[in-house]
């Protein structure tokens, strides 16, 4: 790697004396990063886009290009500010700026503003210097009078074009200033007035709504205030150009932000029709007082460009994350079939109790055992016990020992449920530490699901939860950790920090956060982690650094879970999507399904099973067995391999389809939904994606899944173009297909 490192310094060395540019590229050239001294231009090239950024004639820095890569022989020119239009308009509006402060007379988004001592807000950034790294640049702006520096960060994934941005802010004035705005990046869009913006929106037990609308004039802001990711928005954007026929085609900017707490992200088309996207912490109600000599470090904002529509911008996506973002990047290990008591039992867990159900779960192939809440402290229900982490007697009188034994016995690891961020008042925590929490002083504490937010930026606060996990972990042969977060923030007071640092809190918090978990993951490697907030409601690229999958949505309904799965995979790896097959019917709409379609259902992610096994039928035993034993035939290529959204399930359409393609193209599955048959039409003609056309591949279908006409065996071409005709009448009625390679 070093060796490697110093023939890059020397390549960019020779380069830069023979011709004025700098740069660096990896061995096999897909990537390469370069500056052309000449016409100060930096240029970031990898996979099939090109991103580059100029210092214009007023010394800031603009966005020069963003989309399809070029080729090198093409030289990008100076970059030049624009003009304002009007004495209405100063030039710092008509310049689509990389890293904008907010100063002279700015009044579209800034990506910083900051107050000093003495009341000066003007902060005006220049180009002063920049390194080139192996993968990227590091760039300084700097105010044009006081001493405050920005470096921003830019580093570029070879294998999909993916650009992660962003900025460490330094004062290195002699008195403290705050920072009231600070944005990762600014994305700025090629000129255009044709745009099209998908984003994601929800709410508790009904997350991953996919909304599409029009790019138009003014300002459209995702965001969470709620001190976490939040079921509301995700921080997650894709832009298109134009309207395209399909999801495969047209091209797509996007990005997603990597930050758990609260979060903003604004896309604005101006008064010249120029579309920017600034993203980073939110603005609102946030102050960071930085002292002389300190930094402050904002959030990665990632965005990426595809020319194969939003279906190929998901793809690289899921690619990244998976090479780039989990844990165990690049090679994180498939998803183990997991059993979850929190349906069948919810508080009510005890060791006879979750034996049974073991037994049972070892019975159809689940390989991890995940007792839920209500294990530890008083807790009977919610009302009391969060805070508390100590086995409770009456429930587990020998510890969970023997309950983890016995899992072992029958084959399957471990796992917990834990809340660690929270306490219920009505623990030994809080009463021995009612100033632990997120409060303002003298005023009410707002108590949802009758808990209170643990302030995790008090050092003493993160040293107890790190501490408790720690000892969890140590006293207990676990595997897996279900961390959920069931509340958002009220009443965002730290009142042990000083006045002017109070607001601290909503980056502190998250560092503490993220700081316990990288430390858990160290002192415990082999142990997974899964983000669960009531759902989904912190799934963002900052905590998927920390965890290896997601708890999707309270809402396990299958139907329901068509579209919000489908949204899901906007965004991010169906790898990590956790999906249980619970009982029919249906706790959230009373809604009555098959267990073929809930098991279908929740094939399309990672599966679980969340039903109450003690009231199965032996007929239900076996359907479950043989359908989890086709999962594991398959859950590489689901987890890990290419993902076409060939029907889509949003805005209520009747049928829904969706395929999955291995990497080397040797298997594919197709999963195909009906919501009930109208006039008795049939299924729609499926046209699958992805294959090799030359290759010979075997249909079989999954237990009584039936295509009409259809060959046993056909070419990758035929199967793209021809296509599969799948029979499937009624309501709630759902089909699963794998195509293997023939020759296998
Ligand atoms: C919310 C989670 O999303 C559920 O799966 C379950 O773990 C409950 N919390 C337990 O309180």
């Amino acid at each position: 790697m070093r060796d490697r490192l110093n023939r890059l310094k020397l390549w960019a060395c020779f380069l830069l004396l023979v011709t004025g540019i700098a740069s660096a590229a990896t061995p096999d050239g897909s990537a390469h990063v370069r500056y052309d001294a000449a016409n100060r231009v930096f240029r970031l090239d990898a996979a099939d886009i090109t991103y580059a950024f100029g210092v214009n004639d007023r010394q800031e820095l603009q966005t020069h290009y963003w989309g399809g890569r070029l080729q090198e022989s093409d030289t990008l020119p100076a970059a030049k500010a624009g003009v304002g239009v009007a004495s209405f308009e100063a030039p710092d509006n008509s310049t689509l700026q990389e890293f904008a402060g907010w100063g002279e007379g700015m009044y579209t988004e800034p990506a910083i503003k900051m107050t000093f001592p003495d009341g000066n807000r003007d902060l005006v950034l220049h180009y002063v210097s920049h390194t080139i790294r192996n993968d990227g640049f590091v760039v300084t702006l700097k105010d044009i009078s006081r001493e405050v520096f920005v470096e921003l960060h830019y580093s570029l994934d070879a294998a999909t074009g993916v650009l992660g941005r962003s900025a460490v802010i330094v004062n290195r004035t002699k008195a403290p200033l705050t920072i009231e705005q600070a944005a990762a990046a600014s994305w700025n869009l090629p000129p255009g007035n044709d745009y099209r913006l998908r984003y994601l929106s929800g709410r508790w037990a009904a997350e991953w709504t996919l909304n599409e609308q029009k790019v138009a004039p003014g300002k459209t802001v995702l965001e969470s205030r709620r001190g976490s990711t939040g079921h509301q928005n995700n921080p997650w954007f894709a832009i298109e150009r134009g309207e395209s026929r399909d999801e495969e085609t047209g091209e797509v900017w996007f990005g997603a932000l990597a930050w758990s707490g609260s979060w903003s992200i604004s896309v604005e088309q101006d008064q010249l029709r120029q579309v920017r996207v600034t993203g980073g912490f939110n603005p609102f109600d946030f102050a960071y007082r930085l002292a002389p000599g300190e930094k402050l470090t904002t959030p990665v904002f990632y965005g990426g460009y595809s020319h194969d529509g939003v279906g190929g911008a998901s793809r690289l996506l899921h690619r990244f994350e998976v090479s780039r973002i989990l844990p165990l990047a690049p090679y994180p290990r498939p998803r183990p079939v997991v059993y979850n008591s929190w349906e069948a039992t919810e508080f009510k867990v005890n060791e006879p109790g979750q034996e049974a159900l073991a037994e049972k779960a070892a019975s159809i192939g689940v390989e991890r055992f995940v007792m839920d809440d209500g294990w530890f402290g008083q807790r009977k229900d919610d009302h009391a016990g969060l805070g508390d982490w100590y086995v409770n007697k009456d429930k587990f009188p020998n510890g969970l020992k023997p309950l983890i034994d016995k899992v072992h016995a029958l084959g399957m690891d471990f796992g917990l449920w834990v809340e660690p961020e929270m306490v219920n008042p009505d623990s030994d925590l809080y009463r021995k530490h009612p100033d632990w929490v997120l409060n303002f002083a003298g005023r009410p504490r707002t108590e949802l699901r009758n808990q209170l937010v643990l302030n995790l930026a008090r050092s003493d606060v993160r040293d107890y939860v790190l501490g408790f996990l720690d000892d969890i972990l140590k006293q207990n042969d676990i595997a897996f950790l279900k961390w959920d977060y069931n509340r958002n923030w009220a009443e965002p007071g730290w009142d042990a920090a000083a006045t002017e640092d109070q607001k601290k809190v909503y980056v502190a918090y998250v560092e503490n956060l993220y700081s316990i978990l990288r430390e858990l993951r160290a002192r415990h490697p082999k142990v997974e982690i899964e983000s669960c907030s009531g759902g989904g409601g912190r799934v963002d690229l900052g905590i998927m650094h920390f965890t290896d999958e997601i708890w999707t949505s309270d809402n396990t309904d299958p139907f329901d879970r068509l579209s919000m799965q489908d949204g899901f995979t906007y965004a991010y790896t169906p790898g990590i999507m956790m999906a249980w097959v619970t009982d029919s019917p249906n706790w959230v709409n009373k809604r009555t399904t098959s267990l073929e379609y809930r098991f279908l259902s929740s094939m399309q992610g990672s599966l679980g099973v969340g039903a109450n096994l003690t009231t199965w039928t032996p007929e239900d035993f076996a359907v479950a067995k043989e359908m989890i034993a086709d999962y594991k035939q398959v859950r590489e290529t689901v987890q890990h391999g290419e993902l076409y959204r060939l029907i889509s399930p949003q805005g209520g359409s009747e049928y829904s389809v969706t395929e999955s393609v291995s990497e080397d193209k040797r298997q594919a599955i197709v999963f195909a939904f009906l919501h009930s048959s109208q006039k008795g039409y049939p299924f729609p003609n499926v046209k699958l994606r992805g294959l090799d056309a030359e290759r010979q591949y075997k249909l079989r279908p999954m237990r009584d899944a039936k295509a009409s006409g259809a060959p046993q065996v056909a070419s990758g071409a035929y199967w793209m173009s021809h296509g599969l005709d799948v029979v499937l009448r009624g309501d709630f009625q759902a089909a699963g297909f794998v195509l293997e390679d023939a020759s296998r």
